[in-house]
C-alpha cells in the first residue's frame, strides 16, 4: 500500500549540472522579447540548445528578427523557432508562453543618465508586460532591460492592473 502512494519523479539535470528541474515537463514555450539585440541573440542561441524548450518564439521590432529565427532553426535541437516582428505580431509571439524573457530596449550609451534610460525603456517594458498579462498571464517574466530595479516594479504594477481590470 505504501509503495502505491509513491509516484515516480523525473529529475532532469541540464548540461553542466547547475540547472535542474524536478518536473517531467519538457515542452516549455519560451519567448525572448528583444531577441535581435546584443543580449537577445546569444540568449536565444542558448535557449535553442535547452532540451526543455519545445517552442522558442523570438520577438523584436527589428526587421531582421525572422532571419534570426531561421538561422537558429538550422540547429539540430528539438525546439521549434518562430520569428515575430513588430507590435502586430507581439500577441501571437507571447500567447501560451511559459516563460517570457525581456532584454528589449536600449543600453546606456555615453552621456546618457539613468533617467534617460528609464524614459526610453519604461514604456517598452510596460507594453510587453501588458501583453503578457493579457495572453499568457501565468508565464514567468524575466526582465533583463535596465534599469532593472525600476523595470520590475513597472511590469508588476501593469500585470496587477490588467488582471484587476479583467476581473
Ligand atoms: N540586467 C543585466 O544584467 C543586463 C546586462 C546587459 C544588458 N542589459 C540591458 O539589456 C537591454 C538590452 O541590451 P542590448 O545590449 O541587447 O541592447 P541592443 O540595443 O543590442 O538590443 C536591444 C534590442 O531591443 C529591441 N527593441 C527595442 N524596442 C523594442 C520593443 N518595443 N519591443 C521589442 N524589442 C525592442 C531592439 O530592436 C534591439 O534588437 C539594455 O537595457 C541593457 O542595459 C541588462
Amino acid at each position: 500500500m505504501f509503495s502505491r502512494a509513491l509516484k515516480p519523479v523525473t529529475v532532469v539535470v541540464a548540461q553542466n549540472g547547475k540547472n535542474f528541474s524536478t518536473s517531467s515537463q519538457r515542452n516549455f514555450k519560451v519567448v525572448v522579447a528583444g531577441a535581435s539585440g546584443g543580449i537577445g541573440q546569444p540568449l536565444a542561441l542558448l535557449l535553442k540548445q535547452n532540451a526543455l524548450v519545445s517552442h522558442l518564439a523570438l520577438y523584436d521590432i527589428a526587421p531582421v528578427t525572422p532571419g534570426v529565427a531561421v538561422d537558429l532553426s538550422h540547429m539540430n535541437t528539438p525546439a521549434k523557432v518562430t520569428g515575430h516582428k513588430g507590435p502586430e505580431e507581439l500577441a501571437n509571439a507571447i500567447k501560451g508562453a511559459d516563460v517570457v524573457v525581456i532584454p528589449a530596449g536600449v543600453p546606456r550609451k555615453p552621456g546618457m543618465t539613468r533617467d534617460d534610460l528609464f524614459n526610453t525603456n519604461a514604456s517598452i517594458v510596460r507594453d510587453l508586460a501588458s501583453c503578457v498579462a493579457q495572453v499568457a498571464p501565468k508565464a514567468i517574466l524575466a526582465i533583463i532591460t535596465n534599469p532593472v530595479n525600476s523595470m520590475v516594479p513597472i511590469a508588476s504594477e501593469v500585470m496587477k492592473k490588467v488582471s484587476k481590470d479583467d476581473g
